[in-house]
């Protein structure tokens, strides 16, 4: 049995990655208004991305026969005018979902529960990874964003992503 307050933050990130999926459709949509299909179409794959992180902390539960609770999703709140806006906010957002990871993963050490640790060890690493990426668009943006050719080149090259299940099996 996991401890109590371990099993608690594992059920909220449930949440977490769910409205983070929410929150990439509320972005996907945004630039399909703005006529930027694949800007559009990489915030879909990132939002796929986000459902199977929820997935796997639910499986996780399960697997350790806990309990879990499904509650609701917060409509998405951030505020989006401009093109550069979905990809800075994108970036606090994996900062802040990186804080809540690390939050896990100490009250998983405080109990020498290595097991949630090295289920654990698979988000550490893909943190780092979708903070890289948001910070490589953000240096694109601002690199091409600004110039119509520019743009339209680096609006080809996001629609070209194409979803891929996570590596993480359990
Ligand atoms: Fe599930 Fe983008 O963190």
């Amino acid at each position: 049995m996991l401890n109590e307050k371990v099993a608690e933050l594992l059920n909220q990130q449930i949440n977490y990655e769910f409205y983070s999926a929410y929150l990439y459709l509320d972005f996907s949509n945004f630039y399909v208004e703005k006529g930027l299909n694949g800007f559009a179409n990489w915030y879909k794959v990132q939002a796929q991305e986000e459902r199977d992180h929820a997935m796997l902390f639910m499986q996780y539960m399960q697997n350790n026969d806990l309990p879990v609770e499904l509650n609701a999703i917060d409509k998405p709140n951030a505020e989006l005018k401009e093109n550069m806006d979905p990809l800075t906010e994108g970036l606090k957002h994996e900062q802040f979902v990186t804080s809540l990871i690390n939050n896990i993963y100490d009250a998983a050490y405080s109990v020498k529960d290595f097991r949630t640790m090295q289920f654990l060890d698979w988000f550490v690493k893909e943190q780092g990874e979708e903070e890289t990426n948001a910070n490589d668009l953000i240096k694109k943006m601002e690199l091409f964003g600004s110039d119509p050719k520019g743009l339209y080149m680096l609006d080809n090259e996001l629609a070209g992503r194409v979803y891929a299940a996570p590596s993480l099996v359990l």
